[in-house]
Formats: C-alpha cells, sequence, structure tokens
C-alpha cells in the first residue's frame, strides 16, 4: 500500500511536530483542529517554525514554501475521507479516542490505517470501536517531534502484519527510527522514563537536593540531554501525572504512583513549559 495523504487530528504540541515532519517528508497533510480559530493558529504556528528554521539557515525557502503548501487544516473530521494514514494526536483520554476512531472509521476510505499517538492510553480499545481494527496500531512520536528520531510502533493482537509494516515504512519516510512494540500501557520508553521522572520528583520532594542540582547531576553525571525537570516542564506536568495515573492503574505498582507534589502542581496550574510555569518559569 502506498501512502500519499495523510491526516492529523489535532495540531497541539505533538500534532503539530507530526504534520510538520510529514509535510517536509513530501506528503500531503491535512489536520483537524476543534474550531476555525485553532486551526489558523496551528496554520500560523507551523510557518512560523518553518520561517524560523529558514532564518537560521537550517531550511531553503523553496523547501519552507513546498511544505507549506502541503498542508492544510480544517475544523472537520468528515474531510479526513481521502486519507490513506490518520494519526489521531488529541489529549490524553482514552473515552474521547475511542469515539473519534469510530467516527473515523466511517470517514476514512476502507484501505486507510488509523494510527495513534497515544503514550498512556489504550490502543487495543481504540480498534475494537472501529470495523477495521487490524487497520489500527499505534505511532508514538516523542516531544519535540521534529527533533527526536524515535518512532514506537505499537501493533495489537488485532493489527495486521502488512499495516504494521506499511506503517513501519512510513516511519522511515519520515527520517524517523522505528521500534516495534505491543500495546502494553506506556510502551517501552515511558514504561522506563516515567518512573525516573517520578522518582526525581521524591527526590526533591525528600529534600536530598535542589532542583537545579538533580539537573545538573543526571546531564553532567549521566550525559543525558536535559535534566528530569527540565523535561518534566518540556512534557508537561499533566500529561506526565496522566500517564503516571494510567500506568498505576494497569500495573498496580507504587513506582508509577505520581507524587503529591506533581499532582498539586497541576491543580496549581504549573503545567511546564507550555504554561510558562513549572518547576522552572519561563519568559518568552
Ligand atoms: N524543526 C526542525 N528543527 C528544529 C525545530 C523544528 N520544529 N525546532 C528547533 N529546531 C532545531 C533548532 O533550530 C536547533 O538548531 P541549531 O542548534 O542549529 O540552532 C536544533 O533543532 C536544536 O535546538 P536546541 O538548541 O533547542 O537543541 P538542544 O541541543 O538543546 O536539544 C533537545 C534539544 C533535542 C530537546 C534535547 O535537549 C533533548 O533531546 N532533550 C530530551 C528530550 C526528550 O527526552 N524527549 C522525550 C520526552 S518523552 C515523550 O515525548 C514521550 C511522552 O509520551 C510523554
Amino acid at each position: 500500500m502506498i501512502i500519499k495523504n495523510v491526516g492529523v487530528i489535532g495540531c497541539g504540541l505533538m500534532g503539530s511536530g507530526i504534520v510538520q515532519v510529514a509535510a517536509q517528508a513530501g506528503f500531503s497533510v491535512l489536520f483537524v483542529e476543534a474550531n476555525d480559530e485553532l486551526v489558523r493558529r496551528g496554520l500560523g504556528r507551523l510557518r512560523e517554525t518553518l520561517e524560523g528554521l529558514v532564518a537560521k539557515g537550517k531550511l531553503d525557502a523553496t523547501a519552507k514554501d513546498a511544505a507549506l503548501a502541503r498542508i492544510a487544516g480544517t475544523p472537520r473530521l468528515e474531510d479526513l475521507k481521502a486519507c490513506d494514514l490518520v494519526v489521531e494526536a488529541m489529549t490524553e483520554n482514552q473515552p474521547l479516542k475511542n469515539e473519534t476512531f469510530a467516527k473515523l472509521d466511517r470517514i476514512a476510505p476502507p484501505h486507510a490505517i488509523l494510527a495513534t499517538n497515544t503514550s498512556s492510553c489504550n490502543v487495543t480499545a481504540m480498534a475494537a470501536a472501529t470495523r477495521r481494527p487490524g487497520q489500527v496500531l499505534g505511532l508514538h512520536f516523542f516531544n519535540p517531534v521534529p527533533l527526536m528520531k524515535l518512532v514506537e510502533v505499537a501493533r495489537t493482537i488485532l493489527t495486521d502484519e502488512g499495516v504494521v509494516t506499511t506503517a513501519t515504512e512510513w516511519v522511515r519516510a519520515l527520517g524517523k527510527t522505528p521500534i516495534q512494540t505491543k500495546d502494553s500501557t506506556a510502551f517501552v520508553v515511558n514504561r522506563l522514563l516515567v518512573p525516573y521522572l517520578l522518582d526525581a520528583v521524591r527526590l526533591y520532594e525528600s529534600g536530598l537536593a535542589s532542583l537545579e542540582d538533580i539537573d545538573t547531576a543526571m546531564k553532567l553525571g549521566c550525559g543525558y540531554p536535559m535534566g528530569p525537570f527540565t523535561l518534566l516542564d518540556l512534557v508537561g506536568l499533566d500529561t506526565t501525572t496522566y500517564v503516571a495515573e494510567v500506568m498505576f492503574e494497569e500495573f498496580r505498582e507504587p513506582r508509577y504512583a505520581p507524587p503529591p507534589l506533581l499532582k498539586r502542581m497541576v491543580m496549581a496550574g504549573h503545567l511546564g513549559r507550555k504554561a510558562g510555569r513549572g518547576f522552572y518559569t519561563y519568559t518568552k
């Protein structure tokens, strides 16, 4: 099967990154946002990002124009009727995702592959909400999408082998490196990363060291590109808490339980970089 037209549902942090890399790799991309205003903002952000790359000399103006010409946005899910592949990248909400997959199944052409960028929701439940469970799988990108090379290809017990192959080839066509995993809460990366981030919060809560020193310790002591608190702020404290809660619910292991400080920071609206404040404060 040849993928030409790609749909992306959601043009937030992850969705816009997926739109960008797909358009730069030569695919026609149509993204869906909740309303006209969010479509306008999504298009504006993509233009700004690509223009920024041209200004830095990382992309030539012709390639930028060609990528932008391949991107369109719509507030209507029904407009995804000509897509060969749709990647859902909405917020982490299982009932909403199941409902969206059921709708999408009635809209997308019969051959289309339906993928989810979820990091913690149940892919099998989304597949079961459609009449094409063999064509549903997880394609989990990492934040920031244009820079992170990995995509986890997550198959359910219902996914057809040919669909896994096509989706894996598409990931390679984006210039990313795929790894294969099963549909199990949090897949590979978050299974290891989330307990580490939660432990960092517990360490800080215990008063062992300052935020800055814990970050410096992991950067310089382990060669990690970012310390855990800088990374928590990048991923979003709300997203991390949600993923941790789903993992705790699934595995019932204390190491996945979000620590009290993390929950309270989310309640306080200190969600990380996107909110201007998380463990650190950000000015534009
Ligand atoms: N498209 C293409 N290039 C872009 C870009 C974009 N949208 N945005 C920035 N760039 C370019 C910049 O122009 C910059 O280039 P120059 O250095 O030539 O100017 C380059 O990318 C790197 O930018 P930074 O200076 O910001 O880069 P850095 O060296 O500080 O690295 C980082 C940034 C890649 C994010 C690195 O710090 C890192 O790898 N951090 C860890 C991130 C991580 O772990 N992510 C996974 C999170 S977990 C997750 O996502 C899963 C989940 O489900 C929750």
